[in-house]
């Protein structure tokens, strides 16, 4: 594998390493999986409106499956109710674009699931859902906000009309601006809006007058996601900004957030003290468990992780196989990693990288970070991608501009193995 040095010189980039293992590394068996007390729950609707060019997520254009998705998605969760009877901390909606639910059938969700645990709107910290700028309207979110949902997370990706064309997507500056007023109208406490870095078109000096423009609506939270190369996408390479430009735009939208008064909650999420935030991720990479839901939904228990149907090239079939299983009382989960002492210390470095405990760590594997990784500890320490303290180790800024790059890193052989055979299917 290529030094971190020289890719650090040579801008590589690598897409964001959100969980540990990566998906791409399911290949085995499902065994009994062990959860904990508190609980993660997540939801994936995949149905759109429109087929982003970038987007390679598992989801459906203006299908008419979704009656019969959700009757599935039920089912599969009433399966699941004993584990369901653990303390629910969050509960999120993903997809595809899961605003485009009507109150009634989001409704028929949260309730199959507070029949299950009636204790839900009292342990949940956070109820949450992605949405589109264009699926946004008054009546429905106040609805879902007494449905108990608290924060909306929102695709802008940009306010520049030029790029959203490019995107093929709808939300032209005007219809995003509307979106975020109606939103402050319902009152959701937590207003998440999504940016991404290096769509086509965009420039270092466009995606500035985005997160400006931004700033004025005081987000609590603000995710950017660098566009990542997904399998089976439209997205043309030929306009893209290059890997050192998005690196710039990293250090730009760094600067512009702290100044307005925001804090860097981790390399890629701002919030307002106290008022942003996204507790799922938070709770995913403290150790709590989280059960997914839906086609290509992914769970991820303490001795394993593992995936429903799930497709990158054919995602219409993922989701009729799921339906199909479902309504058939089999089991739609279909690939799984299960994880050994090794990858679960790896995984527990990627969850805390950006201020890794250091006696928590000698507490919980018997050794320290630099006498498991001594190479890579002097790497990280003479490219000053880390500051350490008695204490800590954690990121400097540098270090967060390349945090996925540095935990490319801590794959094991056998993940990088794996992820090295993976072909997209
Ligand atoms: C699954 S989407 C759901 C939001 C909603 N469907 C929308 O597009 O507005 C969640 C976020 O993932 C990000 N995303 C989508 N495709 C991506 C890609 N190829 N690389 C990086 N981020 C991506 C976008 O910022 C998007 O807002
Ligand atoms: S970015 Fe959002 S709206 Fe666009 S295709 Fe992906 S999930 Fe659907």
């Amino acid at each position: 594998m290529t030094s971190l040095k020289t890719q650090i010189e040579n801008f590589e980039f690598h897409p964001e390493v959100y969980v540990y293992p990566t998906p791409r590394t399911y290949t085995s068996k499902l065994t009994k999986a062990e959860f904990t007390k508190d609980l993660n729950v997540y939801i994936h609707i995949p149905f759109c409106k429109q087929a982003c060019t970038y987007c390679g997520y598992l989801k459906i254009v203006n299908s008419d499956l979704q009656e019969t998705y959700l009757d599935a998605l039920l089912k599969e969760i009433k399966t699941n109710h004993s584990i369901l009877k653990n303390n629910i901390k969050t509960l999120h909606f993903g997809g595809g674009t899961p605003s485009l639910l009507s109150t009634k059938n989001l409704k028929q969700i949260i309730d199959t699931i507070s029949n299950i645990n009636p204790n839900i709107l009292n342990t949940a910290d956070e109820m949450s859902i992605e949405a589109t700028p264009e699926s946004i309207n008054y009546k429905k979110f106040s609805e879902f906000k007494k449905l108990g949902i608290n924060r909306v997370s929102m695709g802008l990706q940009t306010l520049v009309d030029s790029e959203i064309k490019l995107c093929k997507r709808n939300n032209f500056s005007k219809q995003s601006i509307e979106a975020i007023n109606i939103l402050r109208k319902v009152g959701i406490p937590n207003l998440v809006l999504d940016l991404m870095i290096g769509i086509e078109g965009q420039t270092v000096e466009s995606f500035k007058h985005s997160i400006t423009s931004l700033i004025k609506h005081r987000p609590e939270t603000v995710e950017l996601y660098a566009v990542g190369l997904m399998p089976n996408t439209r997205i043309k390479t030929h306009n893209l900004m290059t890997k050192k430009e998005i690196y710039e735009c990293y250090d730009i939208g760094r600067k512009l957030f702290l100044d307005a008064g925001y804090h860097q909650d981790c390399h890629n999420r701002y919030v307002i003290p106290n008022k942003g935030s996204f507790f799922q991720e938070d709770y995913l990479f403290q150790g709590l468990s989280l059960i997914g839901f839906g086609a290509g939904a992914r769970t991820y228990a303490k001795n394993i992780h593992y995936r429903n149907n799930y497709s990158n090239k054919a995602h219409k079939k993922a989701i009729l196989e799921y339906i199909d299983d479902i309504n058939n009382n089999k089991s739609p989960i279909k690939s799984a990693i299960i994880l050994t002492e090794n990858e679960k210390m790896r995984q527990y470095i990627i969850y805390n990288i950006e201020s890794l405990d250091k006696k928590e760590f000698r507490r919980k594997f018997n050794i320290s970070f630099q006498e498991q990784f001594p190479q890579l500890h002097q790497d990280l320490t003479n490219l000053n991608l880390i500051q350490e303290d008695w204490r800590r180790i954690s990121l400097t800024t540098k270090g967060l501009n390349f945090r996925d790059l540095i935990c490319k890193h801590l794959f094991s052989e056998n993940v990088r193995k794996l992820e090295e055979e993976y072909r997209p299917k």
